[in-house]
């Protein structure tokens, strides 16, 4: 039995995700898929294909079960973001049964996150595009495409987008728990 679920989203190249009830998809470049804990499910590869996979133990509720969910960023709406210009999306759905959340965030060069953030989430960070640079408590790292950071709770955390691209990274965080 898995109890972990499992977020799979596609970097580079191409997979068929295939789940316990025969049904195939196939995920390409942007597109992503959560697994529920508990659903069997194979994932095959033709060629070559870079994916970004977070597994975590699945916080369940009672008589709220989370849903296979098969998707691509591009079909994701812009969210608000009071205060602060990057473009946000979110993968997986914002109801209570998901105990974590994928974002997606968007920054032009030169753009930056307005508020320095202190907060009890965990995230992992996968620098999608671009370059920039990320402050984590007191130090300040470049970053580019491919680069990933994980930021312990509380960390105060702030970005910069520089470079001639935009910047894309995508965000873990968890959500709808109490952390204690
Ligand atoms: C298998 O995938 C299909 C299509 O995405 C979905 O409707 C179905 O619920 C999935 N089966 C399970 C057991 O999650």
């Amino acid at each position: 039995m898995m109890l972990k679920a499992r977020f799979i989203f596609v970097v580079q190249g191409a997979v068929t995700l295939t789940n316990v009830s025969g049904i195939s998809h196939k995920l390409t470049v942007d597109s992503y898929a959560y697994l529920p804990p508990n659903v069997e499910h194979s994932l095959k590869c033709d060629g070559s294909a870079t994916l970004v996979v977070f597994e975590r133990r699945h916080a369940s509720l009672e008589n709220q079960p989370t849903e296979q969910i098969v998707g691509s960023t591009d079909q994701q709406p812009l969210l608000e973001t009071p205060g602060e210009v990057f473009q946000l999306r979110k993968l997986i759905p914002t109801s209570i049964p998901y105990d974590f959340n994928i974002h997606i965030m968007d920054f032009q060069p030169g753009e930056y996150l307005n508020v320095k953030e202190v907060h009890y989430n965990q995230h992992g960070l996968l620098l999608l595009e671009g370059q920039g640079i990320y402050r984590l408590g007191d130090s300040w790292y470049p970053v580019q495409a491919g680069d990933a950071i994980w930021m312990a709770p509380f960390v105060p955390q702030w970005y910069a987008a520089l470079g001639k691209s935009r910047s894309r990274y995508l965000l873990y965080k968890d959500v709808n728990r109490n952390p204690l």
